[in-house]
């Protein structure tokens, strides 16, 4: 099969070779003792995403000795899938299919674990597909398992032309809560208007001021794949009883907190980390996906694809992300 694999650690630009490989094992490393093979997956779109990225340079939690085939999420047809055991989907070969399988997506087959594979449904196509698990799992769990998000609540999203910043906006939205985002120009606004938030503001502005404005007085919940120097802006922006979602490091930096403000304003500052939460609870993942579900049937959640590259092209896709030009999910189109 045709594959990309990151063969050294030297960045986007020279990290990457087009291999052709033997096609990968029904296991998974993630399946553990409890799964011992895996949804196997003629891929048509992979998700490109931030972990890809930081790992051609080594920088990613998850470091696999190279060569490696890099890419945590697919969208294809199941051919092969173990029978049905009430711990995961229920998949069959020929299904539509959405899957995280952490590593192996960037190829033309790939196995997911059975607790990370979903049947996709008719509304969405394969590029929505490839960009359904990491985000939309990781929006839902860290709003409402973490962040405890109830209806009628303002979420201040930023990052949120990017591909968790939308999902957010959508998963949030359709839980009935208010949402603001934040962006840093005016194809990123179109973006999230696009995602459905009902304001906008500028990364480069006075986004404090103007969310404490929108939300009369300060918002409950900031969801945060940025960080940086955002930071203590964010917690400014909340509201008594307000809870800061840590999300992500996008801007580069990991800000500190003084608690004391936290005790001042009566505010918490919330860790969400999905991937180390998830993948010990096939529950978890199956209760996840089906509010995901409930969401897209309603309309609430419809990935936004952005820029689309072939597999060979992937080295390009990676350097959209590192030149913050992403809108919306990367998707690399691997049967094109
Ligand atoms: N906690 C979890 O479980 C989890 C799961 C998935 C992803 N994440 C993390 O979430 C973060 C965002 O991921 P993503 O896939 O949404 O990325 P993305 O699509 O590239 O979006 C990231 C956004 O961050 C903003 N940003 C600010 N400073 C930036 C910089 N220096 N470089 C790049 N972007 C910058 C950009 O928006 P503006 O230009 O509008 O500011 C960009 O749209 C990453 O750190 C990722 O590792 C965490």
């Amino acid at each position: 099969m045709k594959a990309i694999q990151i063969v050294d650690l030297t960045g986007p630009d020279s990290a990457l070779r087009l291999v052709d490989l033997p096609e990968p094992e029904p296991t998974h490393m993630l399946g553990g003792a409890e799964f011992d093979s895996g949804v196997v997956i003629d891929v048509h779109c992979a998700g490109v995403a931030f972990p890809e990225l930081l790992q051609t340079r080594g920088e990613y939690q998850i470091k696999p000795p190279v060569p490696f085939v890099p890419g945590s999420e697919v969208a294809g047809v199941v051919r092969s899938a173990p029978p049905a055991d009430g711990r995961a989907s229920d998949l069959k070969a020929g299904d539509r299919v959405a899957a995280f399988c952490a590593l192996g997506g960037f190829a033309e087959v790939a196995v997911a674990p059975p607790f990370l594979a979903f049947a996709l449904p008719a509304e969405l196509d394969f590029a929505q597909g490839a960009g359904l698990i990491l985000n939309y799992h990781t929006a839902y769990f860290s709003l409402v398992t973490r962040g405890r998000l109830r209806e009628g609540e303002t979420v201040l999203v930023h990052g949120a032309a990017g591909g968790v910043g939308t999902a957010a906006l959508q998963v949030a939205k359709g839980l009935g809560a208010r949402t603001i985002a934040v962006v840093s120009s005016d194809a990123k606004q179109q973006v999230a208007l696009e995602a459905g938030a009902d304001h906008v503001v500028r990364s480069d502005g006075l986004w404090k001021d103007e969310a404490k404005e929108l939300s009369g007085g300060g918002v409950e919940v900031v969801f945060d794949p940025v960080g940086g120097s955002l930071f203590t802006d964010s917690l400014r922006s909340l509201r008594e009883g307000g809870r800061l979602i840590v999300v992500g490091f996008a801007g580069g930096s990991i800000p500190e907190v003084k608690v004391n403000r936290l005790l001042l304003a009566n505010t918490e500052v919330i860790g969400a980390g999905w991937g180390g939460y998830a993948m010990g609870r096939p529950e978890v993942n199956l209760e996840i996906g089906a509010a995901i579900n409930r969401l897209i049937e309603q309309g609430n959640v419809a990935p936004i694809v952005g820029e689309r590259f072939p597999l060979e092209r992937a080295a390009d896709a990676l350097r959209a992300i590192d030149e913050r030009r992403a809108t919306g999910k990367i998707v690399l189109d691997v049967r094109s």
